[in-house]
């Protein structure tokens, strides 16, 4: 029996890229959820907190970012002397437009001093209205280093609902966004996915619904869920996040089997980053991400003040 390879870069493709990659002197970060021949080129593949420590201390000239319109913009934030290029303009999160600055403006005014805490999946202008940011790899250490006792999180509910059992001495007030992605997993499938494996470890990311993650075994961040099923000695998985970490855990893992629900866990923002778009990027070095000139100091300020909190 031959090991799991997943799908192969076309060889011509390869070269082009290495070729590309050394005379732009140019680093290509992957998020985990992205097409399996993205991680086979890039430099570097993890979660989004990561991607930005990855970002923030890589010494080139420019970034080719392959994940959504809100990671690249925080590269641009943390690297004001490299060009930060999308990989494809038109990747979004449709949980990132869930909270828009105006709206949040309002919420601020009806709760005054009360800290906004803004996940990562939120665009630069919303940043810049918010305390600190967090990642579903640090949240829990983020809500404990602040000192009010009531915070507001924005924008995924599912997170901030995750958190708040973790930090139960926390007040945490929630935002009603939600990744689509992960919502809309359903409760009948996971019990019927348990009940067909029970020997298998049920592995999930915060951002799935509180119902789905009750009935789990262990919560993470991307790079959290493939570290742990790497090193558990369990042999089986039940996989519950967006299928693109799939490719890691099976080159990994060969001896192990990763069960995933029938509701397909597909991103297709993330998807849409293909190999013709890193070429395209290195070779015309657009679409450059930039970050509004009024928002990039206190947006800034918002994730280094994260940044300096350790993961979970
Ligand atoms: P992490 O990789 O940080 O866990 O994030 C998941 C996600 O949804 C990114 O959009
Ligand atoms: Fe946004 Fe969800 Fe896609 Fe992550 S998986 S980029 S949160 S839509």
């Amino acid at each position: 029996m031959t090991g799991y390879q997943g799908p192969q870069v076309p060889p011509e493709s390869l070269r082009t890229i290495k070729r590309l990659a050394a005379e732009r002197d140019a680093v290509i970060l992957s998020h985990y959820y992205c097409r399996p021949e993205i991680h086979e080129v890039a430099d570097f593949v993890g979660d989004s907190l990561g991607l930005s420590q990855e970002a923030a201390k890589r010494k080139c000239k420019v970034i080719i970012f392959c994940g959504v319109h809100f990671m690249a913009e925080t590269a641009s934030l943390l690297c004001p002397d490299k060009t930060v290029i999308l990989a494809n303009i038109d990747a979004g999160c449709p949980m990132a437009d869930m909270v828009v600055p105006g709206d949040l403006a309002k919420r601020k005014e009806e709760l005054p001093g009360v800290p906004v805490l803004t996940y990562v999946n939120s665009s630069a202008s919303v940043k810049a209205l918010s305390d600190i940011c967090c990642t579903s790899a640090n949240v829990v250490k983020v809500l404990r280093s602040l000192d009010a006792q009531t915070i507001l999180m924005t924008p995924d509910k599912n997170l901030a609902t995750y958190a708040q059992k973790l930090v139960p001495e926390k007040k945490v007030l929630t935002w009603p966004g939600f990744c689509p992605t992960h919502h809309r997993l359903n409760l009948k499938e996971i019990l019927e996915l348990k009940a067909a494996y029970p020997q298998a470890e049920v592995v999930a990311h915060p951002e799935c619904q509180p119902k789905i993650l009750a009935e789990t075994n262990v919560i993470g961040s991307t790079s959290g869920l493939i570290k742990h099923c790497s090193e558990s000695e369990k042999k089986e998985f039940i996989i519950l996040t967006e299928e693109g970490v799939l490719h890691p855990l099976r080159k990994r893992n060969q001896d192990k089997v990763f069960y995933t629900p029938a509701t397909a866990m597909i991103c297709p923002n993330m998807k849409k980053n293909t190999l013709a778009d890193v070429i395209k990027a290195l070779e015309t070095l657009t679409p450059v991400i930039k970050v509004p000139d009024e928002s990039r100091g206190p947006a800034l300020k918002a994730v280094e003040r994260m940044m300096a909190v350790p993961r979970d």
